[in-house]
């Protein structure tokens, strides 16, 4: 895979471009934009950045794999950002699904997106975002309990070319084996390593109203959670939920 980066001064979402021009564009395409007017999260949230200041990105893939297995992809561009981020001497944890978090607060997200007909994917879009060398008055005040950026942790300025490149490599990587056979062990083992879940009580979101608590025991080889609730143990599908911590009993943690 050949990565071609077009970059743009501002987008509405990266996301979005990339959806606009992803049937006639090759796999490896890469949409960078300084920076985003209406950045999208997960589950319809607000994605905020600051402009020439954050890794506001989407890759173009076409991975001839069944739709089931798309949510892997996330997993794939999580360990591959984690990995990046040791290149660059900065330890990183993987809340599973998909967010990355350095000293409990998150750094980085990542919004995959897919178009398919009934049989086929025609696209699926990974859009990435890094909150890099974003000052705290830089952080809307609401969010400021449970984000952070890269130059805060580390109290020096952050090369973003450098590390997009890191992730770009990284990510080349782990994605080709998963790619041409579904190989996803380094990328399990890794994530396994370096998750902040795994051991920890959680509760687990789906849809609007139903919140169960279980302890999440392990990431199985599918890259789904295991987690033990009363009733017994479940395999959570990372398309399905969202988690988030629990501290003690009814405390959520700032994740
Ligand atoms: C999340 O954690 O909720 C996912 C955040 C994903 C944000 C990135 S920024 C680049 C790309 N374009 C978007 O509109 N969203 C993703």
């Amino acid at each position: 895979m050949e990565y071609r980066i077009f970059t743009y001064d501002t987008l509405e979402s990266t996301n979005d471009k990339a959806k606009e021009i992803a049937a006639y564009s090759e796999e490896g395409t890469v949409i960078l934009a300084r920076e985003q007017t209406k950045g999208k999260g997960r589950l319809g949230r607000v994605w905020s950045s600051t402009k020439d200041k954050d890794i506001l990105m989407s890759i173009i893939l076409k991975p001839e794999i069944q739709i089931k297995d798309i949510p892997k992809i996330t997993l794939v561009g999580a360990t591959a950002i984690n990995m990046a981020l040791r290149d660059i001497g900065i330890d990183s944890q993987i809340k599973w699904p998909n967010d990355i978090v350095i000293e409990n607060k998150k750094v980085s997200g990542i919004l995959t997106e897919m178009s398919s007909n009934s049989r086929d994917i025609n696209y699926v879009i990974m859009g990435i975002g890094i909150n890099v060398n974003q000052d705290i008055q830089d952080i809307p005040k609401e969010l400021q309990y449970k984000s952070t950026s890269l130059k805060i942790v580390k109290n020096s300025v952050i090369d973003r070319r450098e590390l997009l490149n890191n992730i770009l490599e990284r990510f080349r990587t782990l994605y080709m084996p998963f790619r041409s056979n579904g190989d996803m062990e380094k990328v399990i083992n890794i994530y396994r390593e370096n998750s902040i879940v795994i051991g920890k009580e959680i509760l687990v979101i789906k849809g609007k109203d139903k919140i169960r608590k279980g302890v999440a025991i392990d990431i199985n080889h599918r890259g789904e959670l295991l987690v033990e609730f009363p009733e017994g143990l479940e395999e959570i599908c990372s398309g399905e939920v969202s988690i988030r911590g629990i501290e003690g009993y009814g405390k959520v943690l700032s994740l």
